[in-house]
């Protein structure tokens, strides 16, 4: 049987998956409590990381080695730095990149290399990809048919398959998205912590899925419409998308 790691940056982001897990078991290793159990007959744990990359891989190296994961799904808000990406819209990545990695400065230098991981974008194995849009596809479809009263009534986002860029600086300006563009214009929305987890999971061969909802446009009104998503929106839309996930 498949078992999940799942990660969240924030409580608001995962936490009240909680509820749902049966046989809850609670460790914790470092400063981050581990929640392990089975979620709709799969066996699933949970854990926050917290903010940025390094938080998110410290989570996934312990989710793999202590927990022996079988894949890496991580849902949460990025900001789009696209104009045809909304505010709620939901992107399934295909592609995880560490836009704030810059080693162009060394290019010239062909002896002089990074051992195991010389690129810092990471695909996404088709197989993963299909299962996150087909769930992602559903919650669509189920919010469409009035299946969640949690959820507020007009929402309806769309959903985009794409790149998603990953780096250590929340964006929220003009300049930092043009920066995020110009390098690499197939990036649809930003966020701190899925490919950092790309990577760990590509360290192990492990398949991993990152699902991002839109909070904000990464410009100057980022904050505010960022912590307006956070604290109304997030908490029932990501749990519902991994039940549909892990069924
Ligand atoms: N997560 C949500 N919005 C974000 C932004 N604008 N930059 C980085 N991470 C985010």
């Amino acid at each position: 049987m498949m078992k999940t790691g799942l990660i969240g940056a924030m409580r608001e982001e995962i936490l009240l998956l909680k509820k749902d897990i049966q046989q809850l078991k609670t460790d914790k290793f470092g400063s981050r409590e581990f929640y392990s159990g089975t979620l709709n007959g799969q066996e699933l744990v949970m854990a926050l990381s917290g903010w940025g990359k390094v938080a998110a891989a410290s989570t996934a190296t312990t989710l793999i080695n202590h927990y022996q994961v079988d894949q890496l799904v991580f849902i949460g808000l990025a900001g789009s730095v696209q104009p045809q990406l909304n505010i709620g819209d939901i992107v399934v990545g295909n592609q995880l990149i560490q836009h704030d990695v810059d080693l162009t400065r060394l290019e010239g230098f062909p002896k002089v290399e990074s051992p195991f991981w010389k690129t810092f974008e990471f695909n996404v194995f088709p197989d993963s990809g299909a299962k996150a849009l087909s769930a992602v596809d559903n919650f669509v479809l189920n919010l469409k048919n009035g299946q969640y009263p949690a959820i507020n009534a007009s929402y309806s986002p769309t959903v985009h398959v794409g790149a998603i860029g990953t780096g250590d600086q929340f964006i929220a300006s003009k300049e930092g998205k043009v920066r995020i563009n110009e390098r690499f214009p197939q990036i649809l929305c930003t966020e701190m912590e899925g490919a950092a987890i790309a990577q760990v999971s590509a360290d192990y061969q492990l398949p991993c899925t990152v699902i991002r909802i839109i909070s904000d446009h990464a410009d100057e009104e980022a904050h505010d419409s960022f912590s307006k998503f956070l604290f109304e929106d997030i908490s029932q839309i990501s749990v519902e998308i991994i039940k549909l996930l892990l069924s």
